[in-house]
């Protein structure tokens, strides 16, 4: 009998945030240095493999996935992966199949996630302004991002925002970043930096908490707050002015992870049970072995007795290390 994942806090795991690759066309400062070292090619599980682990989960009663990166649409191949998961969702196993990306190659590929049942996706954008875009991302893409925006919402795929707070960045901009996104009917949410992995900036220099940016949107915007919830960690506010709704993630300022339903998958199979601490384990060695599948159910019963309750992130002192070393293009967010 293949076990139910649930951890040592009760907390049903039902999410798995897969990411395909670490690698990504962009070079955001928040998230990777410039000279960045990937993860060897050799090193990367297949699709195929991807595709069996995906089901593994399944099995265990993982009904959403998410496809992360670095950025996923960069590696070779994913939309027969996208196919082949697609088959999960119509005979109704899985709930839903999404991706986050940067939005880079969105006007390629839109119409085929549609076709493969991709109903919804997240793009992470952190500024409309060109020059501030090229600066922040250390590339020149904004045009080929907000026609991939276009591209996707008129193949009919719901979109949502991800942008980044960011001192002296962006966040004197996020006013007119929610109208924009809302005048386009899409949800938009905030998001605190997170100290994960050597940069070549200060975190302190580019944190600032949400409460001081919901300061600000108040003086121009009536926020009320409302009790949706997606199963993420975002909790959300309507704006009365332009009638769509704003979600905040607060991973510094107001700790979510009692309600966390999540676990992540690498593209070298190693599993993570928390974007805040190191901690992982390694399902290659599992899947490629005998027995794998009596491993991969040993490992996964390891995992859950380790997932941690939740993380601890601190940015506060300067030149400090980051709480965790590994980047966010590891994991995907
Ligand atoms: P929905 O399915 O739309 O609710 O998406 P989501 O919020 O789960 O996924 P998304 O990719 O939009 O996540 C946005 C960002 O929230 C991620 O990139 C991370 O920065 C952050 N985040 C997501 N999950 C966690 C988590 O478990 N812990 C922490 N600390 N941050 C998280
Ligand atoms: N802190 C917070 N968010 C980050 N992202 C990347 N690095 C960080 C970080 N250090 C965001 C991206 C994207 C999502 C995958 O994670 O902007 O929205
Ligand atoms: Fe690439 Fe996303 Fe990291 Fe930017 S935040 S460098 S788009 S992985």
């Amino acid at each position: 009998m293949t076990q139910q994942l649930i951890d040592s806090f009760g907390r049903e795991i039902t999410y798995l945030r897969l990411s395909v690759t670490d690698r990504c066309d962009l070079r955001c400062t928040y998230c990777m240095a410039e000279n960045m070292t990937f993860l060897p090619r050799k090193d990367l599980l297949s699709l195929e493999e991807l595709a069996t682990l995906c089901e593994s989960f399944i099995k265990r009663g993982i009904k959403k996935i998410r496809i992360t990166g670095g950025e996923p649409l960069v590696r070779r191949d994913l939309m027969s992966f996208i196919h082949k998961l697609s088959k999960h969702r119509i005979s109704g196993k899985l709930d839903e199949i999404t991706l986050t990306t940067n939005g880079t190659l969105l006007s390629r590929y839109a119409k085929e996630l549609k076709l493969n049942g991709v109903e919804r996706i997240n793009i992470s954008l952190d500024t409309l302004d060109p020059i501030v875009f090229t600066k922040l991302t250390r590339r020149n893409a904004l045009e080929a991002v907000l026609k991939g925006i276009d591209t996707a919402l008129e193949a009919g795929i719901k979109v949502k925002i991800n942008t980044v707070a960011l001192k002296g960045v962006n966040d004197t901009e996020i006013p007119s970043l929610i109208e924009w996104a809302h005048n386009k009917s899409m949800d938009i949410t905030l998001i605190e930096v997170m100290p994960l992995g050597d940069i070549d900036e200060d975190r302190v220099d580019q944190y600032i908490p949400l409460n001081a940016i919901r300061d600000n949107l108040e003086q121009r915007f009536t926020l009320n707050n409302v009790p949706l919830r997606t199963g993420g960690p975002a909790r959300y506010a309507k704006i009365k002015e332009t009638g769509g709704i704003l979600g905040m993630i607060t991973p510094l300022t107001n700790n979510f992870c009692a309600s966390c339903n999540r676990v992540r998958v690498t593209c070298t199979g190693q599993i993570y049970t928390c974007l805040g601490h190191g901690h992982k384990l390694d399902l290659r060695a599992a899947i490629r072995g005998e027995n794998s599948d009596a491993e991969l159910e040993r490992l996964l019963g390891v995992a859950m007795r380790e997932k941690p309750e939740k993380h601890f992130f601190d940015i506060s002192e300067r030149g400090a290390k980051p709480t965790v070393a590994r980047h966010m293009s590891v994991t995907g967010g």
